[in-house]
């Protein structure tokens, strides 16, 4: 069946890989990005997805709104149809220091990474629990896990994800609706790409596959948690680092 799946940060490093693995997997694949975007970064996107022969969806939102999370999920139901897998994917960091850190640096990072988690499921939860069906997927890290120095906002936002999703998934498994996070290491995105090239290289000296993962590999362990027959699967977490850290 073709069901609907929305991917917030749909057009940046990992979202783009993970709508195009879902519309490979028969999904109709929608990008939530955001509406700070120039447009022309937006069409160049399209265009480059046309060329690879995926045709995917473009709504510009802003995660850290309730209501803009509220207007963009309404269009896509009206427009797409019913949102049944939704991955909470958009995310930024701010890295710093804990004792140069600003107020605007903890509350950016926080917005972004969390807010936005209650916000887009908030829309879309009350009609899959309605329709015994859903797959919620949230993004969390590594840093999550572990903790990393000069990213105690970005941690904080990573590893409050695991304490919803163990929460939610104690009420909505009996209706069909599963819950689960991937934990990504360090992956070859613009993202990791930003890290101070010295910092950057003992982060990749320390990973014992000593490479940055792939966004495909992100994205297959997302196609997997989402599909029809992943149903048992709730309250987990997928860690995809490269042996980086294990729990
Ligand atoms: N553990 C403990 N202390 C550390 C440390 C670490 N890992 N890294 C640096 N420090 C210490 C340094 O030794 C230094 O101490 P002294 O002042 O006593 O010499 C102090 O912290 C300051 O370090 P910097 O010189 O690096 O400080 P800075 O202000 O120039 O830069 C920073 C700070 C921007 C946070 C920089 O350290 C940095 O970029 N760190 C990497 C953070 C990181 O891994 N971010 C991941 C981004 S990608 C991502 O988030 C995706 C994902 O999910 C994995």
């Amino acid at each position: 069946m073709s069901r609907v799946a929305v991917v917030t940060g749909g057009i940046g490093g990992l979202g783009t890989a993970m709508v195009k693995g879902l519309a490979a997997a028969g999904r109709i694949a929608v990008a939530v990005d955001y509406n700070g975007l120039k447009p022309e970064a937006v069409d160049k996107w399209t265009a480059d997805r046309k060329a690879e022969g995926f045709d995917i969806p473009v709504y510009l939102a802003d995660v850290t709104s309730f209501t803009s999370c509220a207007e963009v999920c309404k269009k896509i139901g009206e427009e797409i149809g019913l949102i049944e897998i939704l991955i909470n994917n958009a995310g930024i960091t701010r890295d710093s220091m804990f004792h140069k850190m600003t107020p605007e640096q903890w509350d950016q990072v926080i917005k972004t990474n969390l807010y936005s988690v209650f916000n887009m499921t908030r829309q879309v939860y009350e009609g899959m629990i309605t329709r015994n069906w859903g797959r919620i997927v949230n993004i969390a890290s590594v840093n999550g896990l572990r903790g990393q120095a000069g990213q105690s906002n970005y941690s904080a936002t990573k590893s409050g994800i695991y304490g919803f999703n163990k929460a939610l998934a104690q009420e909505c498994v009996k209706k069909g609706v599963t819950i689960n996070s991937i934990s990504p290491g360090y992956i070859g995105t613009e993202m990791v790409r930003a890290i101070r090239a010295d910092v950057l290289e003992k982060v990749i000296a320390g990973i014992p596959a000593a490479r940055l993962g792939e966004p495909s590999e992100i994205a297959r362990a997302v196609v997997f948690l989402t599909d029809d027959e992943a149903g048992y699967i709730t309250g987990e977490d997928i860690t995809i680092n490269g042996g980086l850290y294990y729990h």
